[in-house]
């Protein structure tokens, strides 16, 4: 039996449909959600529900029961998120859990980067996993490409794009086939203790997106590289909480950085075949 946690989520979701679709029969899957209300669709496809939560060890006790493989999804609850991912792997290996995987992050330094509040989280639970004696597969995941659309702006085509990244290139993918990824990685052998880059084999900074969008819409989009305060001050203007501001600014600067540009791929061994290319997957977003 294997189990998804964060399955009322995108990357939760996109991997348990891949599992159906690889023919994993669905009493084969658990999904775990915090909220049962959320899991009617899961449910009704015959997906066990089991409800717990990161903060509640003895929901995630009773939730990893009878457990082969974990997709540990790393949590979008920002408070105290390595004690949560340490309750799951305590739980997981409790029931005896035999093969953890966990989505950590593709970055070239964990410790010294403009978002340690993320990279650190990811580089801790990593360490846990790994001295937890159950075996683990990390799949270092780069920066989804369904996160450049909000990077770039609601009004991208009458603005252009204005983000602190400099010349900064990510090898960004889409959700959905890291998710296929970690589905692939969930029903193949040979996975254990093993640490992949989930990223492409070409990374493209904002000035490439700018040129993309711009040959996708047939509009002269530019790109446009504030300073740091410059941006914050310019999103806390138009509405957005300062902390906020401050988060996404610091994924510019760890993009201008060079922190996602790790050189680094395993992606399209694992799927079988070269990702979605970043402009094909803009298509999908700015074409008509
Ligand atoms: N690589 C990247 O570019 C990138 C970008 C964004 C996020 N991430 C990370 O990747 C993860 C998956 O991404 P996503 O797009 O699937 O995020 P998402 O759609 O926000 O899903 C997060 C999932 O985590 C669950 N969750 C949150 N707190 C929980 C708790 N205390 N107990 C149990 N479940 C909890 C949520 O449950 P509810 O539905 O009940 O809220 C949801 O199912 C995120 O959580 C984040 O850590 C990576």
């Amino acid at each position: 039996m294997i189990l998804v946690t964060g399955a009322t989520g995108h990357f939760g979701q996109h991997t348990i449909n891949t599992l159906l679709a690889k023919g994993i029969a669905a009493n084969e899957i658990a999904a775990l959600v915090r909220d049962e209300n959320k899991a009617a669709d899961l449910k009704d496809k015959g997906i066990q529900i089991r409800v717990g939560d990161y903060h509640n060890t003895s929901s995630l006790s009773a939730a990893l029961q009878g457990i082969e493989k974990l997709l540990l999804v790393s949590s979008s609850d920002l408070n105290e998120r390595l004690t949560q991912h340490q309750n799951v792997i305590n739980a997981a290996k409790e029931n005896g859990v035999k093969h953890i995987l966990y989505t950590s992050i593709d970055i070239e330094n964990f410790r010294d980067s403009a978002i340690p509040l993320v990279s650190q989280i990811h580089s801790d639970t990593a360490d846990y996993l790994r001295a937890s004696g159950v075996a683990y597969t990390l799949l270092d995941n780069t920066l989804y490409a369904d996160l450049v659309p909000m990077f770039a702006g609601q009004n991208v085509l009458e603005t252009g794009i204005f983000f602190p990244a400099g010349e900064g290139k990510t090898p960004f993918v889409a959700r959905s086939e890291m998710a296929e990824a970690a589905a692939v990685v969930l029903t193949t052998s040979g996975h254990e203790n093993q640490e992949y880059a989930i990223t492409a084999d070409t990374a493209y900074s904002f000035g490439d997106i700018a040129g993309f969008i711009s040959s996708i819409t047939g509009k002269d989009v530019n790109y446009y590289s504030p300073a740091k305060d410059e941006y914050i001050a310019q999103l806390v203007k138009v509405g957005v909480p300062e902390g906020d501001a401050a988060f996404f600014a610091g994924f510019g600067e760890a993009i201008k950085e060079g922190q996602f540009d790790t050189n680094r791929s395993d992606l399209a061994k694992i799927l079988g075949r070269k990702p979605l290319g970043l402009e094909e997957f803009l298509k999908s977003i700015y074409g008509a």
